[in-house]
């Protein structure tokens, strides 16, 4: 980190550092004293609003495991500060800041929303703070604004959505169209979409969108039969996912409903038979049947009560990305390049299947088709294999 803080000792660690100081018998270096110290790691995600679930799922997974490395990662005790982002893009910039200036945090973590992200994105540029994006997908961040101190555990916005293009191409989809909202991640999203759809032969009409986080999709609804599309493709997540789902349903359209998976993850209880066949693309999906994923769920369930979903493994991945950088450096987040090294390079056991860092530090994942089965989102299919976001325009410094 670039954080003068770890450099030497400032006031408020040698007053943290006093009484270990009087009681040694040879004088601690400073960073013997900063390693005794916790960690702190900002988690800075929506706990309010549409996304609120998403973001207490992150932290869930978060504190998982921590707690199954024993509360330390690298020697290193953690220390977690929670900031309710509020999805607000408009106070992510003095929020991120204030992370980093008044509490002090090593890392943040965070955060769900794409514009908010831009926001902890220019804080943590500036400062060289490290941050981990357990969800946000949108593309600058490891794109053409990547930055050697910000990883993604998650996935870039056109990922799934290129990937349910291709899937909805191969089953004979010739013309489409995206619903979505009017913001980074509904953009990107669509564009993902058309794009495979177009490589195929297909075509996509311009989307039909709405401010986020608003829910009046009637006006977008009574466009679709008039269209001539026969198939619209979707981006809404958390509670907008949940209404969006009943509210099609419920308008009687013929048309087949498919979308990036966030459409359907963590939102079947609460869409019930309205979901019901709809099939959609992510790196996640439930029946993924790999050791890590069954042990994962069953530790999920037991600490938040309900079952997991991509937001929570998204958390458990950042996690793990962290306590990888912590251990190759024994906790001294003084040696920077060693810590980024040891993140970049790293090959972990997700819950989705094992991953590794594209050269932008994205994931570099499996697309998978499910379709939905009662509150399950089935895999069905592999939409895009070992798919990596471009990251074009990324020159890592
Ligand atoms: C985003 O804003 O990037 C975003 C939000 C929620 C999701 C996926 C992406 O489920």
């Amino acid at each position: 980190m670039r954080d003068i803080r770890m450099k030497g000792l400032t006031r408020r660690q040698a007053l943290a550092g006093g009484a270990a100081l009087a009681a040694a018998t040879s004088v601690p270096t400073g960073w013997a004293i900063a390693q005794a110290k916790p960690l702190k790691v900002g988690l800075m995600l929506p706990y309010s609003g549409t996304f609120a679930k998403l973001g207490e799922n992150i932290t869930h997974a978060v504190e998982m495991l921590i707690a199954e490395k024993g509360g330390k990662l690298g020697g290193r005790e953690i220390q977690l500060i929670k900031l309710d982002d509020e999805s607000k893009p408009e106070i992510a910039p003095q929020n991120a800041d204030r992370l980093v200036k008044r509490d002090q945090v090593d890392v943040i973590i965070g955060t769900v929303h794409s514009g908010v992200q831009m926001g902890i994105h220019k804080v943590v540029s500036e400062s060289g703070t490290l941050c981990i994006v357990p969800n946000a997908g949108n593309g600058a961040v490891t794109g053409q604004l990547c930055a050697k101190n910000v990883f993604r555990t998650s996935f870039t916005n056109w990922q799934p959505a290129y990937g349910m293009g291709l899937a909805a191409a191969k089953k004979g989809f010739k013309k489409g169209v995206w619903v979505t909202w009017d913001y980074a991640a509904g953009a990107e999203s669509g564009a993902g979409f058309k794009e495979a759809m177009e490589k195929s032969g297909g075509e996509v009409l311009p989307s039909l969108v709405l401010p986020f986080p608003q829910t009046n999709f009637q006006p977008l609804l009574a466009q679709i039969p008039g269209l001539g599309v026969d198939v619209v493709g979707s981006f809404f997540a958390g509670g907008g996912a949940v209404q969006f789902v009943k509210e099609y349903a419920a308008a009687g359209i013929k048309v087949p409903l498919v979308g990036s998976g966030f459409l359907t993850e963590g939102t079947l209880e609460a869409q019930g038979a309205a979901a019901d066949g709809i099939e959609t693309a992510l790196h996640y999906g439930d029946g993924l049947d790999n050791v890590k994923n069954a042990s994962f769920r069953k530790a999920f369930l037991q600490k938040a009560g309900r079952e997991a979903d991509v937001y929570a493994v998204q958390g458990y991945d950042a996690a793990q990305l962290l306590a990888v950088g912590l251990e190759a450096v024994k906790g001294n987040t003084d040696d920077e390049a060693g810590l980024y090294k040891a993140m970049r390079e790293a090959k972990m056991d997700s819950p989705r299947g094992p991953i590794s860092m594209s050269p932008s530090q994205n994931v570099t994942q499996n697309i998978y088709l499910r379709k939905v089965q009662g509150t399950e989102n089935k895999v069905i299919g592999i939409a895009a294999e070992a798919l990596a976001d471009p990251g074009t325009g990324c020159k890592m410094t």
